[in-house]
């Protein structure tokens, strides 16, 4: 079990202008791709491979397994696309990194390409952050300049194109298929798989699409070593990552750790909730995982372990309620988000977030019947694995969640009439057993 945080993405981020080329170069940038173009592009999948890298966008695929999918080169063009979509409320992870170092992802970036034989890249970026875009620019033109990106790069041969691309904003647009198809200028939905991008992505040619934060970890890996990687975290899920605590913690912000770490030990070095609150719920994984409570303060923060307590690790989003927060109106307005970020194109999810959202609504008014929280259960099943993509699944962890450890919670607010929780008191809610 991990106890020190490993500041490696995050090295430099409090240095003054830690963005620049300067800034990036003083700390060793580029090192990697000096490493990495001596190399067979094969063998950089393989080291990649022998780290155990596991994608960081939320379903944690073996990165270097995903490279070596891509059929072999044919002559005509194959892709990067990096998914900077970020939009899965409590997930804040990828800005601040591309922000704070946006060479670190341009560095990867330039090796992952090498890797896989690919001349053009892009960035698809979530379509709101319009300062982050401006600075992707710049430090695109920076490396640019320095002969990290273009023709020749570093006199090796290899060739390479980036482009920047800001969405509209749009959740579903996180979804690689989706944001293939907005990418091409279509509107953004998932497509039926397979084929896999690997095998027919962008303009239906090999695609890797890898999350910003996998991508920005591949140059430590390749100047350090896989092995150096793979003592950190777990068997099955190495290496390190960003933890997001957001919510009533008295020090919210990225925490880079190793994977396995617990929620209870980045809560001491967050210093723990806000004005000595107790924790009541809290995400693991953004709010498409499952609630996890004050008895999973202990649960190690790797895929395996998260997964066996009835979660997911998602993207590490961990927010954190404390006693004050009403469940049924989190749930509500999570649901509210899904329902309007369903992309409509399937029944389940379009109906379903549509119906739970309503049932939801009248349940925090304190208007509706016992009777609707199995309601919401049976909508949950009519959504789950029944969803063209895993939008529909997502959205239904925050209700059989919740109710699996608030149910109480929800049955008060119809004896009371409406909510019963007074945030301004330090007990839970009048006439509940939670
Ligand atoms: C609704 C939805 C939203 C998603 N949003 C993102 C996102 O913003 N960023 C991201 O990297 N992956 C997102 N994903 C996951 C991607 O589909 C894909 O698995 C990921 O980009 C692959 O990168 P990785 O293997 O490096 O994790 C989303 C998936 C779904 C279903
Ligand atoms: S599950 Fe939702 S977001 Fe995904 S395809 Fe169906 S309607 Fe669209």
């Amino acid at each position: 079990m991990a106890t020190t945080l490993t500041p490696i993405l995050s090295e430099f981020w409090d240095e003054p202008e830690s963005w620049t080329l300067r800034t990036y170069e003083s700390h060793g940038g580029y090192q990697a791709l000096r490493t990495a173009l001596a190399r067979k592009p094969e063998e950089i999948v393989d080291l990649v491979k022998a780290s155990g890298l596991r994608g960081r966008g939320g379903a944690g695929f073996p990165a270097g397994l995903k490279w070596s999918f891509l059929p072999a080169p044919d002559g005509g063009p194959r892709y990067l696309v990096v998914n900077a979509d970020e939009s899965e409320p409590g997930t804040c992870k990828d800005i601040p990194l591309l922000m704070a170092s946006p060479q670190t992802l341009l560095e990867g970036m330039v090796i992952a390409c090498y890797a896989i034989r690919a001349e053009r890249a892009f960035v698809y970026l979530r379509g709101e952050v319009v300062h982050v875009y401006r600075r992707l620019l710049r430090a695109l033109e920076e490396a640019r300049g320095a002969g990290y990106v273009g023709r020749n790069i570093l006199g090796s041969g290899f060739d390479l194109e980036i482009v920047m691309h800001a969405g509209a904003g749009a959740y579903i647009c996180g979804e690689e298929t989706a944001l293939l198809d907005s990418l091409e200028g279509r509107r953004g939905q998932p497509r039926l798989k397979p084929p896999f991008p690997a095998v027919a992505g962008l303009y239906s040619r090999p695609t890797v699409v890898n999350n910003v934060e996998s991508i920005a970890s591949v140059p430590s890996i390749v100047h350090n070593g896989p092995d150096w990687f793979q003592d950190m975290g777990t068997e099955r899920s190495t290496g390190f990552g960003l933890f997001s605590l957001s919510g009533h913690v008295k020090r919210p912000g990225q925490y880079e750790a190793p994977l396995g770490i617990t929620l209870r030990e980045l809560l001491d070095m967050a210093g723990g909730l806000r004005d000595g609150n107790e924790l009541k719920f809290w995400t693991p994984g953004g709010s498409s995982t499952p609630l996890f409570t004050a008895e999973h303060l202990d649960v190690p923060l790797d895929f395996e372990s998260v997964a066996a307590a009835g979660s997911m690790l998602g993207t590490r989003a961990l927010q954190i309620f404390d006693h004050t927060t009403c469940v049924v109106r989190a749930v509500l307005r999570w649901m509210e988000f899904y329902q309007h970020e369903s992309c409509g194109k399937c029944t389940p999810c379009r109906e379903g977030t549509y119906w739970m959202t309503q049932v939801l609504r009248s349940l925090e008014a304190g208007e509706g019947s016992p009777e609707d929280l199995d309601k919401l259960l049976d909508v949950c099943d009519n959504v789950l694995g029944r969803s063209f993509c895993p939008l529909g699944d997502g959205a239904t962890s925050c209700v059989t969640s919740s109710l699996q450890y608030f149910r109480d919670e929800y049955l008060s607010h119809l004896t009371h009439g409406g909510c019963p929780f007074d945030p301004m008191e330090s007990t839970l809610f009048a006439g509940a057993s939670a």
